[in-house]
């Protein structure tokens, strides 16, 4: 099993061939999480999935899974993913109403609880509550399509999470998703991140779980001992 300690790789099963699924998450055994990206086609221009085929995968996958809803209304949808046994289940800032209380009701449920941000939204809001959530997703690309380019524009956001995180012995996990590979890794984990989603590195190798490696050694070079 993993020790989920940083830095983690959670790969992206949207790059992933969906009517093998199971094999696909055999081949992923060395990640710390599965990430299960659900898009609704509202929040964001693409569908995916449901709880229904997210309550298969959990019973499936050998990893704990780490879910991100691109979803609107997550206050009706979220609490169906931690109660179907997801380890952590995120929702965008942007398409939530009460963002604390939802955050407060997966946790009650026993999931970790996420709150993720587009590249134009802006954190300033978030610094006095980072400890209403156990983690933080900086979306490093418009969310909605694997294979896109990283933004490093987004960086600032997160050295802002994580100077404050410091400064206040926060916990939280600090999550990038898009765009991320062996050549874009550094500057995330440089500007502090410590949670790491990768599709197309990871899926579009012939040996995944060489490249989740890859992916972590690299993170772990640029990863300042604070
Ligand atoms: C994009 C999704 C990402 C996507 C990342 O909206 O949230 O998780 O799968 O794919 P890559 O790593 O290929 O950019
Ligand atoms: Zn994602």
């Amino acid at each position: 099993m993993p020790p989920h300690d940083a830095p983690r790789i959670n790969p992206s099963i949207l790059a992933a061939d969906f009517v093998n699924m199971q094999s696909e998450l055999e081949r992923i055994e060395s990640a710390d999480f599965v990430h299960v990206d659900v898009m609704d086609n509202h929040f964001v221009p693409n569908l995916t999935f449901g709880t229904q085929m997210v309550e298969r995968i959990q019973a499936t996958s050998p990893v704990p899974l780490d879910v991100h809803l691109m979803i609107d209304d997550p206050e009706r949808w979220a609490p169906d993913y931690a109660e179907l046994g997801a380890a952590s289940v995120t929702f965008h800032l942007e398409a939530a109403t009460e963002p604390v209380a939802l955050a407060r009701r997966l946790r009650a449920i026993g999931a970790r609880a996420g709150v993720a941000v587009k590249p134009a939204t802006d954190v300033a809001n978030l610094l006095d509550v980072l400890d209403e959530f156990d983690q933080i997703l900086v979306m490093t690309v418009e969310p909605g399509f694997g294979g896109q380019s990283f933004m490093p524009e987004t960086m600032p956001k997160l050295s802002l999470l994580s100077t404050e995180a410091r400064r206040r012995g926060s916990q939280v996990w600090l999550q990038v998703d898009g765009g991320i590979s062996e050549s874009t890794i550094g500057q995330a984990a440089a500007a502090g991140a410590d949670t790491f989603v990768a599709g197309s590195a990871v899926f579009g190798s012939s040996d995944p779980d060489a490249a989740i490696a890859a992916l972590r050694n690299q993170a772990r070079k640029h990863t300042h001992a604070h």
